[in-house]
């Protein structure tokens, strides 16, 4: 099974939890890129209706095209289920997510919800957050690079700011995102307190103590954890 085929295979168990008139949190990447026509296909063949509330502009626009009601998160009251991916997740179900530089929009979305789903394939699964990969962090560009420097002299970690096609990413929130480079084990909850105080962090990649269920696509079989 190629990865793809690992991140459909999550699928079934998300959908079989969407029922009729619920509002859904749709998150952002490739897995839920997927999922979004899956969703469409079980919408049209059931005749049930959700509204979505998306964690990401490019998320509206698919959703949308394939006839999802989409509605702006202030125009909804609460959130019944919320699915994502994530780019890491350790045994507590904490995660590193922001990988699209969507991470403050999934951040407000995936916390809002009653209940939120993590799709994966296995190599998402970590001992600890930042093993595998750079912790995103999003920022104002007015001081960006001051954020940077305070945060590779006091952590001692390295703070790049993300290029695509060697210009700067921009956020659907105009800004910029460091990548931390962690590489090891550290406390992921202080890091999270001494970054989010910083003037100019709007938010950072750890989803601590959000994720409800995951649910996760590998060769041997899908397996179902809750929280
Ligand atoms: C978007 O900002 C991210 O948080 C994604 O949810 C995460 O990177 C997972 O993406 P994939 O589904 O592409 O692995």
């Amino acid at each position: 099974m190629n990865k793809d085929q690992l991140k459909k295979s999550t699928f079934k168990d998300a959908l079989a939890q969407i029922q009729d008139g619920m509002v859904i949190g749709i998150g952002s990447g490739s897995t839920i890129e997927l999922l979004i026509p899956e969703l469409a296909t079980k919408l049209q063949q059931e005749s049930i209706e959700i509204t979505g509330v998306c964690t990401s502009n490019k998320t509206a626009f698919i959703a949308k095209e394939h006839g999802i009601k989409i509605f702006d998160v202030n125009d909804v009251q609460h959130i019944d289920i919320a699915i994502d991916g994530a780019d890491e997740i350790d045994r507590e179900l904490n995660l590193i997510k922001g990988g699209g530089g969507a991470l403050f929009r999934e951040k407000v979305i995936d916390s809002m919800a009653e209940k939120f789903i993590v799709l994966a394939d296995d190599s998402k699964c970590v001992d600890y957050l930042g093993e595998t990969f750079k912790l995103p962090v999003e920022v104002d560009k007015f001081n960006w690079l001051l954020i940077a420097k305070n945060i590779e002299s006091i952590k001692q970690v390295k703070a790049i700011r993300r290029m695509v096609d060697d210009v700067p990413f921009i956020t659907d929130n105009g800004n910029y995102i460091l990548d931390l480079e962690i590489n090891n084990h550290i406390d992921a909850y202080e890091m999270h307190e001494y970054l989010i105080h910083l003037i100019g962090v709007l938010e950072t990649g750890y989803f601590l103590d959000v994720t409800d269920q995951v649910i996760i696509g590998s060769t041997s079989g899908v397996k179902v954890i809750n929280k």
